[in-house]
């Protein structure tokens, strides 16, 4: 099951798209201990674009394919509907990350988890946030200041196309429309099922949570557990939430979650108010190398107040995550984002979301 050490991990990278090209395959082509064995995308064009850039001729429109492929010791899941890539993938015995959200339901989450840990592979979600060492860095700040009165956490993104521009990009024409259509049509009906009639309406804001939210659920649930209660929630509009969760020992937090804000800024960021001092996480947008997240501490001075700005060590956390990786399949290391994180996030998303008055499809955004 384990890779051996001397050679370099060959990695097979299912669903070739923007968060592939402009994060894991420079990493993967950069660090010595992995190599691209394998490339894998439903675009003919992007498949030999991207093999002929890095110099793979290993190259499959179907991932069965690919796991097939003795090079390959591991994948990075970066399609679309990740659940089946997963289940393919531990059927193979390859050890994977899988981008976030891990599945669309915890229904769907349940049955991988399950049969990821009976197979002993190393298979973590790409929940880079938690390698950031911005992040880690607030974390020994906030265990230093005992219980908080108060946490708050705020993910209104920006603008994407900003950060996308500084990178080229190969995109297909070559793919069926019809067949992506087909795809994410077939997501929805399972999405529709779970909610339930009542929150059908939802739709939009649920796959906020989790295509965008799934990040400050990981960033919260990594300092603090995961969250027993949700006490309130409210679809302040078609992509933005608003909820009040219960962390252990009755410590609320309020999280607010919005796609499509199209600020100037990245505006995501967590505040933890302890009894005396604050800690706040400013995070960088995802498409940023070496740029850690940033820590604010506001403390008592004396008699006055001090504020200090601790930048993290500049690094891209997607890089420590594939380092991490690299540890947890040596077996030096357990995995920091397991699949269990995945199916608490996604159980917690379907709380929050039916927590919301039921309303019919019909009905607008309050
Ligand atoms: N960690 C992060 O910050 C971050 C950032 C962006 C995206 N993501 C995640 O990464 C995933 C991909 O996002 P993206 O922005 O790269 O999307 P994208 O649409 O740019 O890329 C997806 C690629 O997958 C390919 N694909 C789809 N189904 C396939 C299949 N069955 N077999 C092979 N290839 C297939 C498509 O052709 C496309 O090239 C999403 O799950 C998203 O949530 C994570």
């Amino acid at each position: 099951m384990s890779a051996p050490q001397t050679r370099p991990l060959g990695i097979g990278v299912i669903g070739c798209g923007e968060i592939a090209q402009l994060m894991h395959l420079p990493i993967i082509h950069e660090l010595p201990q992995l190599k691209i064995a394998a490339l894998c995308d439903l675009s003919r064009s992007v498949l030999d674009g991207l093999g002929d850039h890095y110099g793979v001729a290993a190259r499959y429109r179907d991932y069965h394919d690919l796991f097939r492929d003795p090079a390959v010791d591991a994948v990075v899941i970066c399609t679309f509907d990740h659940g089946p890539v997963v289940r393919a993938a531990i059927e193979a015995g390859k050890h994977f990350i899988v981008e976030k959200p891990l599945a669309f339901t915890a229904q769907e989450a349940r049955p991988l988890v399950a049969a990821a840990t009976a197979s002993g592979l190393t298979a973590l979600v790409g929940y880079m946030k938690l390698y950031d060492p911005g992040y880690r860095l607030a974390l020994e700040k906030i265990a230093a200041i005992g219980r908080p009165k108060m946490i708050q956490v705020h993910d209104f993104a920006g603008r994407f196309d900003r950060y996308q521009q500084l990178y080229t990009q190969l995109r297909g024409q070559d793919v069926d429309a019809a067949l992506i259509k087909a795809g994410q049509q077939e997501v929805a009906g399972r999405v529709a099922t779970m909610l339930g009639c009542g929150h059908t309406a939802y739709a939009d804001l649920y796959m906020t949570l989790l295509m965008l939210g799934s990040h400050d659920l990981a960033v919260l649930r990594g300092a603090f557990g995961v969250a027993e209660t949700v006490s309130y929630a409210q679809a302040v509009g078609p992509t933005h939430l608003m909820a009040v969760l219960g962390f252990a020992d009755r410590v609320p937090a309020l999280l607010e979650v919005a796609f499509g804000a199209q600020y100037e800024w990245w505006d995501e960021w967590m505040t933890v108010h302890g009894e005396a001092d604050e800690v706040r996480i400013d995070f960088q947008n995802p498409y940023v190398r070496n740029a850690a997240a940033i820590v604010r501490l506001r403390e008592a001075a004396g008699e006055g107040p001090s504020e200090r700005i601790l930048p993290g060590t500049p690094e891209t956390a997607f890089r420590r995550q594939w380092q991490h990786f690299i540890a947890c399949v040596r077996g030096e290391a357990m995995p920091l984002t397991p699949l269990q994180g995945g199916l608490d996030d996604l159980e917690l998303a379907e709380r929050i979301i039916k927590a919301l008055p039921a309303r019919a499809l019909n009905e607008a955004a309050a």
